[in-house]
């Protein structure tokens, strides 16, 4: 590794910072990226590969660990090309900005800072909080450090979107468990977005967030596992009772994930039906082994969605109002306090067809996530109405209901997206429409 002073690129956006002078450090790949703590606050600076022009600047708390940890990834998400081969399509590369989850006044933000505030008060001063790691992460990070098996459905191009062959947009927050465990720390807890190709309805969207948790017993707590799933299992119930604000019933049932052993999964009794609220269990050797943590230590993890955590809780019946930017949706959360959504008027619904015979590259979500990309938000669901077969072709008829959730939508405006579909379905996807 080499590094020059930063100071000297001429650059006006880093001109700045120059009194500080930034070291930057050259990693294997060629990419350069420098911090530097000022004032308790840490700052990445970003540089083009060959230009050494800067490109961009991170500010975060967490930032060495951050970089550290995934320079390489955070430099491709911010600077570089989407190689051809990736299937991540440009709508889905725009949401990765967004983080709902760090909006003040967000009933994801709201849920977050609930979750962490009931952690520090059960576990005072032990737990690291991240709430903006990359979420651009390697195969090795998402999936073989957890154990997750080479034909995991997890892992199929069909379900996960492809940087390139090593690296994914992170599929669960768990992603980040075995570097963080690696970097030493021994107690933390993550919030972040993450991102499965999947079908469209009111509670599925291929963008969402979720909240992961560890923490590492010493030798002497982890010579007894009951104790550890004790743990576990109180300092859940009190999370639980904590979000519901109130003694409701919960029930615990076995679990599978393929990181923890034993697993169970947390149900609440909630207007008189059993919701799944969370996944937990004991790490895996494998996985700790993984993490480069003792041989003598053990510890639990726990994971959970926070959108359908919210939809319950304050009472939001679909998906997509998460991501509105409508002040009648935003107007009406507040930091600290879980409130009940107030519906307004819906704009009106319509629906349009189309039907097409397959093609051996058709796959539905590849077609759901087209349809998404042209359309937007103004797709509230898509649905299969009919398939049929003959002469050993498959004909498959589904139905779009366009409603915007800002906005109402014109005839004109809907025939145009439903004519773009119709033509990138059929190029894309070689279909042959009817
Ligand atoms: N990563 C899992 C998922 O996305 C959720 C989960 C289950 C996380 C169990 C955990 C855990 O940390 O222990 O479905």
């Amino acid at each position: 590794m080499s590094s020059l002073w930063l100071s000297s690129i001429q650059s006006s956006r880093v001109a700045r910072f120059e009194a500080f002078l930034f070291p930057v450090v050259w990693n294997s790949k060629g990419v350069r990226w420098g911090f530097q703590q000022w004032k308790s606050r840490s700052f990445c600076v970003l540089l083009n590969r060959k230009t050494c022009q800067h490109v961009g600047t991170l500010r975060t708390k967490q930032l060495p660990l951050y970089c550290c940890l995934s320079s390489e990834a955070v430099v491709r998400l911010n600077t570089s090309e989407l190689p051809a081969t990736s299937n991540i399509p440009p709508s889905i590369l725009e949401k990765t900005k967004e983080k709902l989850h760090l909006l003040p006044n967000h009933p994801l933000h709201i849920l977050k800072t609930l979750i962490e505030k009931s952690i520090e008060e059960m576990h005072p001063r032990e737990f690291s909080f991240y709430d903006d790691l990359p979420q651009l992460v390697s195969t090795k990070d998402c999936f073989d450090d957890l154990l997750v098996e080479l034909n995991h459905p997890s892992r199929r191009y069909t379900d996960t979107y492809y940087w390139d062959e090593k690296h994914v947009l992170r599929t669960h927050m768990t992603a980040h468990d075995t570097t963080l465990l690696r970097a030493g720390k021994r107690a933390f807890l993550l919030t972040g977005d993450v991102y499965r190709r999947d079908s469209i309805d009111k509670s599925h969207y291929p963008v969402f967030h979720q909240v992961d948790a560890v923490r590492i017993f010493d030798r002497n707590t982890s010579q007894n596992e009951d104790k550890i799933i004790a743990d576990l299992k109180s300092t859940l119930e009190k999370l639980a009772k904590n979000l519901f604000q109130s003694d409701m019933e919960i029930r615990w049932v076995d679990g599978e994930f393929p990181f923890t052993y034993p697993s169970f999964e947390m149900e609440v009794l909630w207007n008189g039906s059993w919701l799944e609220l969370l996944g937990c269990g004991l790490l895996k050797r494998g996985v700790l082994d993984a993490g480069q943590v003792d041989k003598d230590s053990k510890g639990w993890a726990f994971g959970l969605g926070l959108e359908r955590l919210a939809m319950v809780l304050f009472d939001i019946p679909d998906i997509r109002l998460f991501w509105s930017k409508d002040e009648r949706f935003l107007r009406q959360f507040r930091d600290g306090e879980i409130t009940k959504f107030k519906p307004y008027s819906k704009y009106p619904s319509c629906y349009k067809d189309i039907t097409f015979w397959l093609s051996e590259k058709f796959h539905e979500n590849a077609f759901y996530e087209l349809v998404r990309s042209i359309a937007g938000d103004t797709v509230e669901q898509v649905t299969l109405l009919d398939e049929f077969h003959r002469n050993n072709k498959t004909s498959h008829c589904y139905r779009i209901v366009y409603r915007s959730m800002d906005r109402s939508l014109t005839n004109d405006e809907v025939d145009e997206i439903q004519d773009k579909i119709r033509e990138e379905v059929a190029r894309r996807l070689q279909v042959t429409l009817r």
